[in-house]
């Protein structure tokens, strides 16, 4: 396995926007938290989740498609690759999240996006003290950061078997140790 530094090296060569680093770390910190909540390893979950759209930047026509040959290319092995394309289960891949670290993947990929978006909304501009139930509501609002799709958070919380809102609580208790 590569080292967080090489990843970290692999990511920017391909990721150069702002909005697009962060959202990397913000991800691979939240499947690090998720990693040690259920008893696997921190180290791999992160790595996934810090690599998961290294295509999307300069490959947005080509996400989860390119990815494979810039993941290989990058020393990451055949199980790394089919984790990270399977976060574009039904979009842009056809390779179904089996694994619980790839179901939490899919499932929280969008959801980081919409809570980012709702600290934003805050004084605080924080996930620190933000609740579920401002969530919720933002959820149910379609209107509200519409890019981020509310059933493929639906999907990934089926997959988990777990309710929305014990998935939103993690999420946002998950995105407090990496807030960016
Ligand atoms: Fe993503």
């Amino acid at each position: 396995m590569i080292t967080r530094e090489e990843a970290f090296a692999l990511l920017t060569t391909y990721n150069k926007e702002e909005f697009h680093i962060k959202h990397a770390l913000t991800v691979e910190g939240t499947m690090r938290y998720f990693a040690e909540k259920l008893g696997h390893d921190p180290e791999y979950w992160g790595l996934v989740g810090l690599l998961h759209d290294i295509d999307f930047e300069m490959y947005p026509d080509e996400h989860c498609q390119k990815a494979p040959e810039l993941l290989k290319e990058g020393g990451l092995d055949e199980d790394f690759i089919r984790s990270v394309c399977s976060h574009g289960y039904g979009i842009c891949s056809d390779i179904e999240p089996t694994h619980q670290m790839e179901k939490v993947l899919f499932a929280t990929d969008e959801l980081t996006g919409l809570i980012g978006a709702c600290a934003l909304m805050r004084p605080s501009k924080s996930v620190q003290d933000m609740e579920v139930k401002s969530v919720k509501k933002k959820f149910k609002d379609k209107k509200f950061a519409a890019g981020c799709s509310r059933d493929v958070i639906r999907q990934g919380a089926e997959m988990l078997g777990w309710e929305l809102d014990e998935l939103f609580q993690e999420t946002i208790l998950a995105m407090r140790t990496c807030e960016q």
